[in-house]
């Protein structure tokens, strides 16, 4: 393994395509090793864009846009951070066989589709998942609920993150509502809606998962602690580590983790989301790189998520062994305004063994996460108290 010296005609190059928080914290870790990080984003100083060596602004979901800004940077690995891609270009690139796109271009082709992985999920590896239809029309949809999904349901975009576009239907009379909002709240419009049943869980969790070389240059698959979570309009709010599961479900868990993620392919880090109920586990999705909710390893892990990310992408060695338990809890806008102040972060960062990130997002939304409290303790449930807490301290403003 040889890294070469940035911003030099040798050096280690990543491309990044998507800017955000993650994004933020996977160039830390990158710059750590000495790569040269590049990244990019559909507006202008996102929170990647503040602490890469470069940056650029383009629509990532135009094909000719990614491929010319890769034939000028040539970067040695291209890292997806978003659905939203033109994955065709990435394709293309992978095929010339010049760069790594992180895990592989199947991997990005096939997550950016809930279609594409739920169809190969549920129907290829045969992993137990909610009932699920696609719609194309209204009159499909209403179908497909009437004739077996049934009440409550979930309605989602089939390309769409961060609960945009969802909505839980209990009623017959609740449906055209969510086959709108499912129709223009997308980030594409792929014409199709997934419709799934309802799985009534205890909890749900994320199962960090990494492809990484072991000692003897094999891939290994590695696991984290499980992270619990809370999710509020399909968009997480809280998480923690590790979540007390059977250990019947934790095998089950990790064995369909196993399965999906060795059925993509790759190095690197996966969030797979799975629910669980009893000794029950349901496959529900999953993401081919660092996960929100596993925002908690940047206090519970020695190595976080990124630095896992990272690792496995540049074929080091990895360790996901946990050293705390502890808990995540988001910062939200609260309101809608560009260039806010942060108030109270002296009282949050008071509260015993707590951190906050601050992501520097140029504009705020009511629902938009605008930063993340973290906080350790002896056990996960002060740790959530913890972390919630110093995250209610932490107060958006706009300025006057
Ligand atoms: N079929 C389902 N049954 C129960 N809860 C669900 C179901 N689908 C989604 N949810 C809830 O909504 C959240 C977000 O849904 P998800 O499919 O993960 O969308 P996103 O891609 O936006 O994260 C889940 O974490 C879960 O809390
Ligand atoms: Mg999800």
């Amino acid at each position: 393994m040889k890294i070469g010296t940035a911003l030099t005609d040798n050096a280690t190059k990543a491309l990044l395509l998507g800017s955000g928080e993650l994004g933020k914290e996977l160039t830390i870790s990158l710059q750590r090793y000495g790569v040269e990080v590049i990244a990019v984003d559909r507006y202008q100083d996102a929170p990647a864009h503040q602490v890469a060596h470069r940056s650029h602004v383009i629509d990532m979901t135009d094909t000719e846009a990614v491929k010319k800004l890769i034939a000028l940077e040539r970067p040695n690995f291209i890292i997806p951070e978003i659905e939203a891609i033109a994955t065709q270009a990435l394709a293309d690139i992978e095929a010339e066989g010049q760069c790594t796109v992180v895990p592989n271009a199947r991997a990005i082709q096939l997550t950016m589709n809930r279609e594409g992985i739920r169809t190969l999920v549920a129907e290829q590896l045969k992993i137990p998942t909610s009932k699920y239809s696609f719609a194309q029309s209204f009159e499909e949809l209403q179908a497909a609920v009437e004739n077996g999904i049934g009440y409550p349901c979930f309605i989602k975009p089939t390309m769409s993150s961060s609960g945009k576009g969802q909505s839980m239907v209990k009623s017959s009379g609740q449906l055209k509502q969510a086959w709108e909002y499912a129709k223009t709240s997308g980030r594409v419009d792929t014409g199709k809606v997934i419709v799934e049943a309802r799985i009534d869980f205890d909890f749900e969790i994320t199962l960090l998962t990494v492809r990484a070389l072991n000692e003897n240059g094999e891939v290994q698959t590695y696991f984290c602690d499980p992270i619990g979570h809370i999710q509020e309009s399909g968009d997480y709010r809280e998480s923690w580590q590790p979540q007390v599961m059977s250990a019947v479900s934790l095998k089950l868990s990790q064995d369909i983790a196993f399965k999906v993620t060795n059925e993509i392919g790759g190095l690197g880090l996966f969030g797979v989301e799975l629910f669980i109920k009893g000794d029950y586990v349901w496959f529900s999705e999953v993401s081919p790189r660092p996960h929100d909710t596993g925002m908690v390893t940047m206090v519970t892990q020695s190595q976080n998520e990124f630095e896992l990310h990272a690792r496995a992408i540049l074929g080091l060695p990895v360790n996901t062994g946990l050293q705390a338990p502890g808990a995540s809890a988001v910062i939200l806008g609260g309101i809608n305004a560009k260039g806010v102040v942060y108030e109270g972060l002296d009282q949050a960062l008071a509260v015993p063994d707590s951190q906050v990130r601050l992501f520097g997002k140029p504009e705020a939304f009511l629902k938009r996460r605008m930063g993340v409290a973290l906080a350790t303790a002896e056990s996960v449930l002060e740790a959530r108290n913890k972390a919630v807490k110093a995250a209610s301290l932490v107060v958006v403003k706009q300025v006057v």
